[in-house]
């Protein structure tokens, strides 16, 4: 089985990247199932749910998202009804959708769980990752042995800790969150795929997806203005994982780094946080 993990999509920019690449991706690559970091992709934050819906007609099976998963209010209702888009699942169980989802792959059954970070965030209602995960997968080894985890976190460490915590236990941890893709894409002893950060699909030379002259001006002034998404350079980021399908233990990892045709439309402002 052949997964591809994307980095985060930010804002028009990495719509028109997944627009313009991805079908021909899958079909050319041979892949079997696309996850993709979805919580950005609306103006640079939030998910609103009919680009959710495009998103997944352009070839995405699986969103997951993070903090920001209900910035866009109309994701309040609509995660309720499609059961392909993720919340963190560390969330109380009264916050609408799930974090964790069974699907087909062919023959195949896997799991696909997400899970929010707690470095960085300002988030009391959210329960530790850490705990809790050995009964969770206790669970579903009894359905699948190829489970995808995607740790939304902040801190680094925070996400090479789950990496180890889970290695052996799941067919792959990766990360997303920072947007900024990490060069250490291996498989850990026991056959998982690992990566810190997966990256972005949007402008590839931006800060976090926006143009840097507004973010350092934040930084230089502590002043909240607006972010306006960049385009310069569009990529489609992200790791190409094998997986064996009988053992559900990763036999190959390969860094996506895909430039991409955008075309540019009028200017218009990103919508302020
Ligand atoms: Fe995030």
């Amino acid at each position: 089985m052949r997964v591809l993990f994307l980095g985060e999509i930010v804002g028009r920019c990495g719509i028109g990247v997944i627009k313009n690449a991805l079908k021909t991706y899958r079909r050319e690559n041979g892949v079997d199932l696309v996850i993709a970091n979805g919580e950005g992709a609306t103006s640079g934050f939030g998910l609103g749910f009919q680009n959710a819906l495009s998103l997944q007609h352009m070839g995405i099976d699986v969103l997951t998202m993070g903090e920001k998963s209900f910035f866009k209010l109309d994701m309040v209702e609509g995660i309720s009804k499609r059961s392909s888009i993720l919340r963190p699942a560390n969330y109380p169980e009264d916050v609408p959708g799930r974090g964790v989802r069974y699907i087909s792959v062919g023959e195949r059954k896997v799991c696909i769980i997400n899970t929010l970070g707690m470095c960085n965030f300002n988030n009391p209602h959210l329960n530790n990752p850490f705990l809790g995960t050995e009964a969770l997968l206790n669970k579903i080894h009894t359905e699948t042995n190829t489970v995808f985890y995607v740790f939304h976190a902040s801190a680094t460490a925070e996400k090479m800790a789950m990496g180890r915590m889970l290695q052996g236990k799941v067919s792959a941890v990766v990360g997303t969150h920072s947007k900024v893709m990490t060069a250490d894409a291996r498989i850990l002893d026991g056959g998982t795929a690992y990566i810190t950060d997966l990256g972005r699909c949007g402008a590839s030379v931006s800060v976090g997806g926006f143009e840097p002259e507004h973010e350092i001006r934040k930084f230089r002034t502590s002043v909240q203005t607006r972010s306006h998404e960049s385009w310069e350079k569009p990529q489609m980021q992200g790791l190409l994982v094998d997986v064996d399908d009988q053992s559900g233990k990763a036999i190959g990892v390969s860094p996506v780094r895909l430039d991409v045709a955008v075309e540019i439309p009028a200017p218009k402002n990103m919508e302020e946080k």
